[in-house]
């Protein structure tokens, strides 16, 4: 089991070394990962259970080391039955279907500087924010000019991110800050913000660094989203453009649709809001096309337009040859 683990985060690892950020593990997956990993702990400990549920964020207890090698035994003629499966929520990453009510967030009265100060006091406070960050790494608000026009939304902060404490600091942020200087503007002049507050735990191996990341829970996201709503409150913007389904799902709603190519690329409104839905720069890292780049081009040159950007014949035909 312990050569299993070791040679699944080597594959990560190695895969991180050449530069893929996330990887996608299904549900079924994780829950196998999960078991495997409590049935070693049970094996280990002659069958009492070593983990338990909690909403720590802190690291899952060391693997014990390894037990002395037994003598040979004869094989059973019958497979023994299998133990029942181990409930699934032995490690944190599933701590977070049993999240309290969302936060009420009020904030004082006074300028947009006070009001967001306040909203980042608050935030930082949090003490469900701060159960879900791992030692060392930090709660997320949003970035940029409180005046800000268009305010982009994302979906959850990654490693850099809760490194930093600012959304979009690495890789898809990078491509963000270009698809935003693409439009003409800064990145210091639109405002950034996530979904989430926190980065969506995943279960390590003897409490290593995560590697890649998980979307967050509808659970999650319902805790988080009264902190977007603050933010958005607060800088007003004219224009809201969500960047992945996360995002979408955060703003138009649970269910509002299944294939994010329902929602994206039209006008949709949040709370009387113009909402522009495109897809994440993380998809653009993933798909180097022209034709994907194009996609998510032609969403922001809607962006543009109904902000009253100008927009020059350069720009109207950025990725347009294949
Ligand atoms: N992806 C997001 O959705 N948000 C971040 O802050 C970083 C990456």
């Amino acid at each position: 089991m312990r050569q299993a683990l070791s040679a699944l985060t080597d594959e990560l690892r190695r895969l991180k070394a050449t530069g893929v950020k996330t990887v996608t593990v299904s549900d079924e997956a994780l829950v196998s990962i999960r078991r495997a990993v409590v049935a070693f702990r049970q094996d280990r400990s002659g069958g009492a259970a070593v983990a338990t549920a909690t909403t720590s964020a802190s690291a899952p207890a060391p693997l014990p080391p390894p037990a002395p090698v037994r003598a040979a035994v004869p094989e059973p003629t019958v497979a023994p039955p299998r133990p029942p499966p181990a409930p699934a929520v032995m490690l944190p990453v599933v701590a977070a279907a049993s999240l309290p009510p969302a936060p009420t967030v009020t904030l004082p009265e006074g300028d947009k500087a006070t009001r967001w100060q306040a909203l980042l006091a608050k935030v930082q406070a949090d003490p469900v924010c701060r159960e879900n960050v791992r030692p060392g790494k930090k709660v997320v608000l949003g970035v940029g000019s409180l005046d800000a026009r268009i305010m982009f939304v994302g979906e959850a902060p990654g490693s850099e991110e809760e490194i930093a404490g600012e959304p979009f600091v690495g890789p898809a942020g990078q491509l963000l800050t270009k698809m935003i200087s693409a439009m003409g503007l800064k990145r210091e002049q639109v405002y950034i913000g996530n979904i989430m507050n926190w980065r969506p735990q995943l279960p390590t191996v003897d409490g290593r660094e995560q590697v890649g990341n998980r979307p967050p829970t509808e659970a999650e996201m319902r805790y988080c989203l009264p902190y977007l709503k603050a933010q958005i409150d607060v800088v007003q913007p004219e224009l809201l453009v969500a960047l992945g389904s996360t995002a979408a799902q955060g703003l138009l709603g649970f269910g509002a649709f299944k294939a994010l190519g329902e929602v994206r690329g039209r006008w949709r409104d949040f709370n009387g809001r113009p909402l522009m839905v495109t897809y994440h720069p993380s998809y653009i890292l993933r798909n180097q096309s022209n034709r994907s780049k194009r996609m998510i081009w032609e969403d922001l040159l809607q962006v543009m337009e109904r902000a009253g950007l100008a927009v020059s014949y350069k720009q109207r035909g950025y990725f347009l040859e294949k």
